[in-house]
């Protein structure tokens, strides 16, 4: 019935070339776990969006809680929203909030998270590729020697993606004897706090006889050059992503060489722009720039991949250019860097 409405909407906007219909549609963002830095800018973008389309804009924070997700997305859909994005906490928890969606006939947009159900619009960058971006840059900083794998949460399908793409790249060094895989461990929730006690009992493990460390996003960076800072073997390699901005500061001081810098902005834009269009009634297969993608489950689904960009001290002036960072915080402490921190 609210797609039927919805679509109603958007074909009166169509014939009376007016966007006060639009004004109708409400699109609800159910976030996993807002307290994360990243998350702050997907939603600026996401609102953008649909204040562009005349749409509003109500969320929930499932604060790293599965079951609360799946009571917020009920909320949500009580609150009589057109379009549901979902940053999934939990993977395997999920299902039953998409099944409530669509018995409503709401559109879900799976946000930057894979969620295993056609039905479900997934949106995000090319993990695969963002691992393969952290592996070659500590690869070409270090290329032979003992490697930590420092991953993400277990519950969240873009840690395996991140690790399937980190281990292409260093399979070769691994079969030729040059790297070993000293250690490797999930990051419970992504927390810093946790990548960091894992990183800490690792050095221990291994009487600090680590060379590299591939950590999988931002967060776990800062956790494990904390535990590197603590031994004083900060400055080793580390890879992370996300573009926070502590994480850029670090690649400036020298003590984390990549940030895959997936730009949030441009996410939740086109997110704010499909939910609308779903919500309209468009067809998933007719969103721009839409493919078809198969999970390495199975299952088949409509997708839309955005291109990830390394940012390493050589080209640090990108993140300022493009107005992502000021070059103050960028440079924080830093003295003599790289550009354009010099
Ligand atoms: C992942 C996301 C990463 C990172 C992480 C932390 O799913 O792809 O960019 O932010 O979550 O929550």
């Amino acid at each position: 019935m609210k797609k039927f409405t919805a679509a109603l909407a958007a074909v009166a906007t169509v014939a009376f070339g007016t966007v006060s219909y639009a004004q109708e549609l409400t699109v609800g963002v159910s976030w996993s776990n807002f307290q994360e830095e990243r998350w702050k800018t997907d939603e600026a973008a996401i609102k953008g969006a649909l204040d562009a389309a005349g749409a509003k804009y109500v969320s929930a924070d499932a604060q790293s809680s599965a079951s609360k997700q799946l009571s917020d997305v009920e909320s949500l859909i009580a609150q009589g929203v057109n379009a549901i994005i979902i940053l999934a906490q939990d993977s395997a928890a999920i299902g039953p909030a998409v099944q409530a969606a669509a018995d409503e006939g709401i559109p879900v947009v799976g946000y930057d998270r894979l969620i295993e159900d056609p039905r479900a619009f997934y949106l995000t960058f090319d993990n695969v590729e963002v691992g393969r971006m952290q592996a070659r840059a500590v690869l070409a900083a270090q290329p032979k020697g003992n490697y930590v794998m420092i991953k993400g949460s277990p519950t969240d399908p873009n840690a395996d993606f991140l690790r399937g793409g980190q281990q292409e790249v260093i399979q070769a060094a691994v079969d030729a004897g040059d790297i070993k895989i000293v250690a490797e461990a999930y990051t419970d929730g992504w927390l810093p706090a946790n990548a960091q006690r894992n990183m800490e009992q690792i050095l221990t493990a291994q009487d600090n006889k680590v060379d590299a460390v591939v950590a999988s996003n931002d967060g776990t960076a800062g956790g494990v050059v904390a535990a590197l800072t603590a031994q004083g073997m900060d400055g080793i390699p580390v890879s992370g992503q996300d573009g926070d901005h502590a994480a850029l500061n670090r690649v400036a001081l020298g003590t984390q060489t990549v940030s895959v810098w997936k730009d949030a902005r441009e996410l939740g834009k086109a997110a704010g722009e499909i939910a609308v269009a779903l919500a309209g009634g468009a067809a998933m297969a007719d969103v721009a720039n839409a493919q078809s993608w198969t999970s390495p489950a199975g299952t088949d689904m409509t997708a839309v991949f955005l291109a990830p960009v390394p940012v390493t001290k050589d080209n640090l002036s990108a993140v300022v250019d493009a107005g992502w960072i000021a070059k103050d915080k960028l440079c924080q402490g830093v003295s003599g860097g790289p550009a354009p921190c010099n």
